[in-house]
């Protein structure tokens, strides 16, 4: 083992929220990796981000009818804030935004252009004359000439998971316009993987260790052998190619995103008043690399960023990249356009991180697809959270009040069960500590719920409700074994149950800063006084999981007849903001349309204490001579504005309906009165 690890979550494209797909794939199994070597006293950091460029971004701004910038300012801030309530502990969120990475991935690319590796190369592109735009990657729709997939992208088939090229779709049709596109010539720069074919082979060799579904996918890659990736593309929205002959072209976002995973570090690094520390961990040959990521990435962690790394010299390679496959829900692909999808931030609403964390982590979709359903869920919180975990702990903890005075008491006169029992703690200790180590955290969540499974049976089997009278040292030995197994459990447990295992924790005096290492048979010492019982693990109700359900099939359902036709809600703003607003009613007493405007009418609104000019933009919908004597609601505080010439000092403010058309907003109030 290397002296220290850096660990990558793949970096979110920041189009939309979280949901348990992306937990499952990345984001839980890094955290429990995470957490479980930094309790093992392990030096690693825990890097991730939004990816905020690519086509992903910009499609998704122009369904909201919003800049590519507000996209990514809307999910940056609540996916980081979201992953910080679910508990997953990242050193540090980044995005591709920053400034550092701009020029991180600038230099990258330019070191690679002066080693000489790319190629430069006229091609052939789609083009949307209306748009007035190339078309790459998922710009372009059509059929797959794999599977006849209708509706395949330009860069993959989703149905068939083929990698495709757009010019290789039948029927291909432009995704915004619809139009079919035109073929126009462009220029490009490319990096010729094939040439990395046979380090990436023989790399690759060395690494007989990872998983197969990861290894897998990698041989077929190279089976079919590598070809040369376009790493520019015709977008304004990205990381501008940093030649003078790349205007107008920005860096294809597989090339600039891993990359953000340095620049992710280097402002850690910063923050942590050390800026070269991301050296370290970037460029010392004993650092372990390892990229989190879900099935789709696979070809950009273990065959592109690798020949990048390598290819520029000072980097490490990945030491290992566990790759999961993919969550289905409630039996069905996931699917977020069609409303198929549990977010993080709904689920937050109702239930505790820590349940999630542990379903969610004992069916990882480790080696194959695995499914989540929410009877699943109250299952497995049930039967085993409650019922066992939780269950153990209670009576455990309760016996030792009403029986010992809250205190541990002592080992005397061991029978052979209660140590056997012990033991148990340590041969536990080591399966789950291979299974984390290996990435394996079903089995290491199923081995630490089997401790308390181990605890639970001994508790029943020496029946301590019978030796309180007939052999009290009996007694009491059954409580040391149970409590020290409690405490065990309370530091294995803290990777899966960060928040719960605190509390337990506390409840029996183990220190916070307990260790792996510290875990042993006699984590707390006779005579200690313990905490109160309390319950760790209330059971869910059929009806809270009915509810669940419902609204899974509620949404699905809406999405396939109607999508909701108003904008997204906006960022939460806080009381002061709202209060920084006079809003005011007043009565419309002058109106005039604007020459050489189509939308703009000029009014004078009485306020009561002064009339005032503004202009609104409602001349499609409204005649001049008709909005006279109408009771508005006015924006009073709102600077001064000039269009078209004329000032404007304030603004009326209207509602504006799924049609596009615009209604006056008013009250009765008379003129002049706040709106509060
Ligand atoms: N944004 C990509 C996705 O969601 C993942 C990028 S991973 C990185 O599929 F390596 F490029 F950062
Ligand atoms: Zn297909």
């Amino acid at each position: 083992m290397s002296k220290r690890i850096l660990v990558t979550s793949a970096l979110p494209y920041a189009n939309g929220p979280i949901h348990l797909g992306h937990l499952a794939g990345a984001y839980l199994p890094s955290d429990l990796y995470t957490r479980f070597q930094r309790l093992n006293g392990k030096d690693i950091i825990h890097i991730s981000g939004s990816d905020e460029h690519g086509v992903p971004i910009t499609i998704a701004a122009e369904k909201e009818g919003i800049t590519p910038k507000e996209v990514v300012e809307r999910y940056h801030t609540g996916n980081k804030e979201v992953f910080e309530k679910f508990g997953i502990d990242f050193d540090y969120y980044g995005r591709t935004s920053s400034d550092t990475h701009r020029k991180t991935s600038q230099d990258f690319f330019l070191r690679l252009h002066e080693q000489g590796v790319f190629t430069k190369k006229k091609q052939e592109q789609f083009y949307d004359e209306e748009a007035d735009m190339f078309l790459p990657d998922r710009y372009v729709k059509g059929t797959c000439p794999v599977c006849g997939h209708p509706e395949a992208f330009g860069d993959q088939c989703e149905k068939c998971g083929t990698s495709l090229s757009p010019t290789d779709l039948i029927d291909p049709v432009s995704a915004i316009t619809g139009n079919k596109p035109l073929v126009k010539e462009t220029e490009h720069w490319f990096i010729p993987l094939g040439d990395f074919q046979p380090w990436l082979k023989e790399w690759l060799a060395s690494k007989p260790d990872w998983k197969s579904n990861v290894l897998g996918q990698c041989k077929s890659w190279l089976d079919a052998g590598l070809g040369e990736r376009a790493v520019t593309r015709d977008l304004s929205w990205g990381v501008p190619v940093p030649l003078p002959e790349g205007k107008g072209k920005v860096l294809y976002v597989w090339f600039d995103a891993p990359i953000g995973y340095i620049s992710a570090t280097k402002e850690w690094a910063e923050e942590q008043g050390n800026p070269d520390l991301w050296k370290t961990y970037w460029q010392d040959e004993d650092t372990s690399l390892i990229h989190f990521i879900g099935k789709d990435n696979i070809v950009f962690h273990c065959i592109m960023f690798p020949a990048m790394l390598k290819q520029h010299g000072e980097f490490v390679v990945p030491e290992n990249v566990p790759a999961n496959e993919f969550l289905n829900l409630e039996g069905r692909k996931l699917s977020t356009s069609k409303g198929w999808a549990v977010w993080l931030h709904e689920y937050l609403e109702e239930f505790e991180p820590d349940l999630l964390r542990f379903v969610l982590g004992s069916t990882l979709p480790e080696t194959k697809d695995s499914d989540f359903s929410w009877k699943d869920f109250q299952n497995r919180v049930n039967s085993e959270l409650a019922d066992i975990l939780g269950n153990f702990v209670f009576r455990t903890t309760s016996f030792t009040h009403r029986f010992f005075n809250g205190e541990v008491p002592i080992l005397s006169n061991s029978s052979g069960l209660d140590t056997e029992t012990l033991e148990q703690i340590g041969l536990q200790k080591k399966k789950i500590e291979k299974a984390y180590n290996t990435f394996k955290f079903r089995e290491a969540i199923a081995e630490t719920m089997q401790l308390a499974r181990i605890g639970n049976r001994y508790f029943t089997e020496t029946e301590p409700w019978k030796t309180r009278k007939e052999n009290p040292e009996a007694c009491g030995n059954t409580l040391y074994v149970c409590l020290q197994i409690c405490a065990a459990i309370s530091v294995m447990f803290q990777p899966v149950l960060p928040g719960k295992m605190a509390l337990l924790r506390n409840q029996l005096g183990v220190p916070d800063g307990a260790k792996w290492q510290d875990v042993n048979n006699q984590l707390v010492p006779a005579g200690q006084l313990i905490g109160q019982e309390e319950i760790l693990f209330k059971k869910i109700e059929d009806d809270i999981v009915d509810k669940q359900i419902e609204k899974l099939n509620l949404r699905a359902g809406e999405s396939t007849t109607q999508k909701n036709p108003f904008p997204p809600l906006k960022n939460i703003i806080q009381y002061d903001d709202f209060a920084s607003l006079d809003l005011r009613t007043g009565t419309i007493i002058e109106a005039k349309k604007v020459k050489k405007s189509k939308k703009l009418i000029q009014i004078k609104v009485d306020l009561g204490f002064e009339i005032r000019s503004m202009l609104s933009g409602i001349a499609e919908y409204y005649e001049a001579e008709d909005i006279i004597g109408k009771k508005v609601c006015v924006v009073a505080n709102l600077a001064p504005r000039k269009m078209m010439g004329i000032e404007s000092k304030g603004m009326v403010l209207m509602a504006e309906d799924s049609q596009g058309v615009l209604h006056f907003v008013s009250s009765e109030a008379e003129p002049g009165s706040p709106i509060t």
